[in-house]
């Protein structure tokens, strides 16, 4: 089949790469020319593992190609994915602009009827915009289809090639059977696709990820009510994950959840309820609860070291949102950065993939050290923020003798506090006892 991705970032460059390693022809276009350089050169503008290597693979196959020129993605395409950001606006809501210079980009250049799939994270009603965006300037009938993404960075090409089911929201038989065959090797194995109405597939998304952000923020909250009463959160969080009604996954406490999605998302949603007149309290209720998250480890810190850290210095290991990515857009770790600064304190940080981003944001405000023990010399204290592996079973005696004090704050709860408490730490985690050698 022939297929034209509209963005080169995390999703569109994935679900290209994963059609053309199916056997399809994809062409990806992004209005970015450095990265569309850097593209057909097989180098991928962002960390994401695996994908280098097969879209080398299709690149020399010459299944997949990439362009700017929006007109030569379109001509030879049935099908044309949106996979451009929706950032958020001013107001928390989505921002359309992208996805709908592209719908009118289609219908400026398409000689014909086309499926537009929208693989954006868009509120309900985009793809009602996105028809009316085509029909202003194109005579053609355009089927438009909605096709939520739900890949994680980090492990986005298995997402993508096995996902857990497949979402598409459509209105005729035509672009179903379509959406069918592109994704048949994907659900080979048996995986679900679902097909619905255009809305509820819209839906599908924002509930997903507003679901998942409102488990990590009631866990969250747990913690913090653990570390008052007594309690231990690891316990906690086994003793209910164990119920099949709750399952254990994503119920792992620390310092809030960041990246380029949940924030966004489950401030879209409110603004959607909004707009319909619907009080959503939960989703407000997670949005201002996550943001206290993320500054829970600068308060605790001060409480360490008091307010002023003038003549501190952090070590701060982690950038990155999360682990085996270098996307740092609504990180934690930069808001514990900044507290840190502003209280401050002299910071050195390493992150073993985000460095670059990091120093685009961040600039010489920060020392950015080679490796994670460069980062630790003389420093009065360790804070883990994201938990690359790298960092699960470091060498503590060398970290001990590094810092100036045995001090070390973990925001993921990395470590064991017994261990630590054994090995002469001042450990603090989030939700368990084990403030070692500290009163
Ligand atoms: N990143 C994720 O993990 C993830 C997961 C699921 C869904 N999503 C959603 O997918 C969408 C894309 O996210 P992303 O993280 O891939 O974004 P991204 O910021 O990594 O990439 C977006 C790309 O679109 C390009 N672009 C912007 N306007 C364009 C235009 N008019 N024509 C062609 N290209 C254009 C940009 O240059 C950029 O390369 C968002 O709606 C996001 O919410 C993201």
């Amino acid at each position: 089949m022939h297929v034209a991705v509209f963005g080169a970032g995390y999703v569109g460059l994935v679900t290209g790469t994963c059609f053309a390693e199916m056997g399809n022809d994809v062409t990806i276009c992004d209005v970015d020319e450095a990265r569309v350089a850097m593209l057909r050169q097989g180098r991928i503008p962002i960390y994401e593992p695996g994908l280098e290597e097969i879209l080398g693979r299709n690149l020399e196959n010459d299944r997949v190609r990439f362009t700017t020129d929006a007109r030569q993605a379109i001509a030879a395409s049935e099908v044309i994915f949106i996979a451009v950001g929706t950032p958020a606006d001013e107001d928390g809501s989505a921002d359309l602009t992208h996805v709908l210079d592209v719908a009118r980009v289609i219908g400026r250049h398409a000689d014909g009827p086309r499926i537009v799939v929208n693989k954006s994270t868009v509120p309900v009603g985009t793809a009602a915009k996105v028809q009316a965006a085509l029909a202003e300037v194109s005579p053609h009938a355009f089927s438009v289809v909605s096709n939520p993404e739900f890949l994680k960075e980090g492990s986005a090409l298995e997402d993508f090639m096995k996902p857990d089911r497949v979402v598409v929201g459509a209105s005729d038989e035509r672009a179903r059977e379509t959406m069918r065959r592109l994704y048949a090797p994907f659900v080979r194995t048996g995986n679900p696709i679902y097909f619905m109405d255009v809305a509820s597939a819209e839906m599908t998304k924002y509930a997903a990820n507003a679901m998942l952000a409102t488990r990590i923020t009631f866990m969250n909250e747990i913690a913090n009510l653990c570390e008052r009463v007594g309690a231990n959160v690891d316990e906690v969080r086994i003793g209910i994950g164990s119920d099949r009604r709750i399952g254990p996954a994503f119920l792992f406490p620390g310092v809030g959840f960041g990246g380029s999605c949940f924030p966004k998302d489950v401030q879209a949603l409110e603004r959607l309820a909004d707009e319909v007149g619907y009080e959503f309290p939960i989703v407000r209720a997670v949005h201002s609860v996550n943001e206290a998250q993320k500054r829970l480890l600068a308060v605790k810190i001060r409480r360490r070291f008091g307010d002023d850290l003038s003549g501190r210095r952090i070590a701060v290991w982690g950038i990155a949102f999360k682990p085996r990515t270098d996307d740092i857009r609504e990180a934690p770790a930069l808001v514990l950065i900044e507290d840190l600064l502003e209280a401050g304190a002299e910071v050195v940080a390493y992150d073993p993939e985000a460095m670059d981003n990091a120093r685009r944001v961040l600039g010489d405000r920060v020392t950015f050290a080679d490796s994670a023990h460069d980062a630790l010399e003389g420093a009065d204290a360790l804070v883990v923020v994201t938990e690359w592996n790298e960092f699960r079973f470091p060498d503590f005696e060398r970290i001990s003798k590094a810092l100036k004090e045995p001090v070390v704050f973990d925001g993921r709860n990395v470590y064991d506090p017994r261990a630590m408490a054994d090995m002469g730490f001042d450990y603090h985690s989030i939700g368990r006892p084990g403030r070692s050698t500290a009163a």
